[in-house]
């Protein structure tokens, strides 16, 4: 995910038990250009594995440039980005928009399988609106280009990130490909997780926004699933605060700390939601500039919140 999913969060979410991890879509064209800044979105040495590089353009030709060249970095795989639903880049015929070619699609996939010997996955959504839901017939193309596995978020290019996510479009394009499909869209725990993979088929259940601030979501679902239904409870405050302080302490060792710090604001704040003092935590969030600050910050919240369980 663009702005959250960097090298230190990955690191987090692998180490709570994701499967794999992909890292921030990356433009094959500031790739192809040799951008300096995009270098960085690539570094893939501080990764556990397996862990993807997600490209995303309009072009077959810049995309297979672009992997190719993206192979010095080690990935495990390519993922292919036809979700992206902002104007930025859907208004540049990337993302989302190519569910409008979907021969496109193919060419894409076919490029780049071409061009590396690591597998390639796909992400989209459901079609580019209510009108032009299309998910079958694109994943089929990619499948038939040499897809390895195809993602579909649940919803439209219309939809951004509002309404639900449509799981039956899902269960179709399971029924209609033979590759791993990953399902995407709403899931926000174990039990939707399970339910995910009941209705849908898919092999694979993809987590986006209920990860953020909440890297515990992946072992309470491998725990749900591989452990008889056990809800795990969330995290108690204590491993909370740890988890925090070491996730922020690898976005500054990789980013140094002004920029860490500068980053480090919006997933403090997430990390604060639904915690005692969640609205004074996460303005002080918005002010943080250096390591002690959070470190202040997190002796805060612990008193604030270890004095509430004591309370219960
Ligand atoms: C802030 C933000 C950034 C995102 N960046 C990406 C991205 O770079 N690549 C991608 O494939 N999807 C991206 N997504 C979409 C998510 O991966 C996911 O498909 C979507 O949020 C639906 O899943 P969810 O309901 O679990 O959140 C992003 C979503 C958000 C909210």
């Amino acid at each position: 995910m663009a702005g959250a999913t960097d090298a230190a969060y990955r690191q987090i979410c692998m180490g709570y038990g994701a499967a794999y991890a992909v890292s921030e879509m990356i433009s094959a064209k500031a790739v192809e250009y040799g951008d300096r800044r995009t270098a960085a979105l690539c570094d893939l040495s501080q990764d556990k594995r397996p862990v993807f590089l997600q490209l995303f353009g309009d072009s077959p030709e810049t995309f297979a440039i672009a992997a190719k060249r993206l192979l010095a970095y080690g990935p495990d795989g390519f993922d292919i980005n036809m979700g992206c639903p902002v104007p930025k880049i859907a208004g540049n015929g990337a993302g989302s928009a190519l569910l409008r070619e979907p021969e496109k699609c193919g060419a894409i996939v076919a490029a780049v399988k071409d061009a590396v010997d690591v597998p390639v996955t796909v992400k989209l959504r459901a079609g580019w609106d209510p009108q032009h839901v299309n998910a079958v017939e694109v994943a089929k193309i990619c499948e038939a280009a040499g897809a390895d596995a195809v993602c579909i978020h649940g919803r439209t290019r219309d939809q951004m990130y509002q309404g639900r996510a449509d799981w039956a479009v899902i269960r179709q394009v399971k029924e209609a490909v033979g590759i791993p499909v990953i399902g995407n869209g709403d899931v926000t725990g174990a039990m939707e997780a399970a339910l995910m993979l009941d209705q849908t088929g898919c092999d694979l259940v993809m987590v986006g926004r209920a990860a953020l601030g909440n890297p515990w979501v992946f072992q309470q679902i491998n725990t749900y699933l591989t452990n008889d239904c056990r809800i795990l409870p969330g995290p108690g405050i204590a491993e909370r605060v740890l988890t925090i302080r070491q996730h922020i302490g690898l976005l500054c060792a990789y980013k140094g700390e002004e920029r860490g710090m500068r980053e480090a604001r919006k997933h403090v704040g997430w990390y604060a939601r639904g915690l005692r003092g969640a609205a004074d935590f996460r303005r002080r969030a918005g002010e943080l500039c250096t390591l002690d600050d959070l470190d202040r910050l997190l002796k805060d919240m612990y008193a604030a919140n270890c004095a509430a369980s004591q309370e219960e």
